[in-house]
């Protein structure tokens, strides 16, 4: 089920509400999903060597991207931002040490973070290059925590090879922000497929697993 040519394992994360939406409208998340999905959430984290988020993310939110698990110190996972004109805000969370931002820009300083730039596709760091790069950095598995733009880069690459769903018992409607998004996808035989592996419940919500076919 891995890219042959990097050997990382990819799972896409990702925490929705019934009908898949990640966000309000308004952009308000926190929290969809309740206590216990929550803390599966840190599991996978200190379960992966690297998490990686968009830059959308980091400016909607100011996430800290770290394992927190109580009574269990853990080795922190390799933070992953991937910003392709470097608009993270040298004041926001993960602009520390612990961070490497992908770019195609210029390497700039942004906060303590590390700042790398990759091979570009359609302006953004390529998801392949992405890869790659995280696999010189000795990863050997990433977290892909959304948001939706950057699940569909990852999808629409044929690159992830595992879901972790967890969905939450309320509805947000078409104006909520899909946890996928846009994918320009014209058949149906071209969609990315999963296989269930499980499916169970996590507090008040459904926690479902997916492997990819390919
Ligand atoms: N419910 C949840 O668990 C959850 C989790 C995460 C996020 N969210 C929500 O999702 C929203 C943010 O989602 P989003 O889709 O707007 O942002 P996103 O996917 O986090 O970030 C998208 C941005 O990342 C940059 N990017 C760099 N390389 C990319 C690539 N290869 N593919 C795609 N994007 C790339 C692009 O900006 P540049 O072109 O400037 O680089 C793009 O606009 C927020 O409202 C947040 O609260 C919810």
């Amino acid at each position: 089920m891995r890219p042959i040519w990097t050997g990382l394992t990819v799972t896409l994360k990702l925490a929705t509400s019934l009908d898949g939406r990640i966000a309000t409208a308004t952009g308000e998340s926190k929290w969809i999903t309740g206590e216990a999905a929550r803390l599966e959430g840190h599991r996978l984290r200190a379960a992966h060597d690297a998490i990686l988020v968009g830059v959308g993310t980091v400016l909607a939110d100011d996430p800290e991207l770290t394992v927190r698990l109580p009574g269990r110190p853990v080795d922190q996972p390799l933070r992953v931002v991937l910003d392709s004109a470097l608009r993270t805000p040298a004041t926001a969370k993960v602009a520390t040490g612990d961070t490497l931002i992908l770019t195609v820009a210029e390497p700039a300083p942004v906060g303590g973070a590390r700042i790398q730039s990759v091979e570009a596709e359609d302006g953004r760091p390529a998801p392949r290059a992405v890869l790659t790069a995280l696999a010189k950095a000795g990863a050997a598995s990433v977290l892909i925590e959304g948001g939706g733009q950057v699940a569909a880069s990852f999808l629409r690459a044929g690159l992830v090879d595992r879901i972790e769903w967890f969905r939450a018992p309320i509805l947000l409607g078409a104006e909520g922000l899909p946890c996928v998004a846009a994918m320009a996808l014209a058949k149906l035989a071209d969609a990315p497929k999963f296989r269930r592996l499980s499916a169970e419940p996590v507090g008040d919500d459904l926690w479902e697993r997916y492997d990819a076919l390919r």
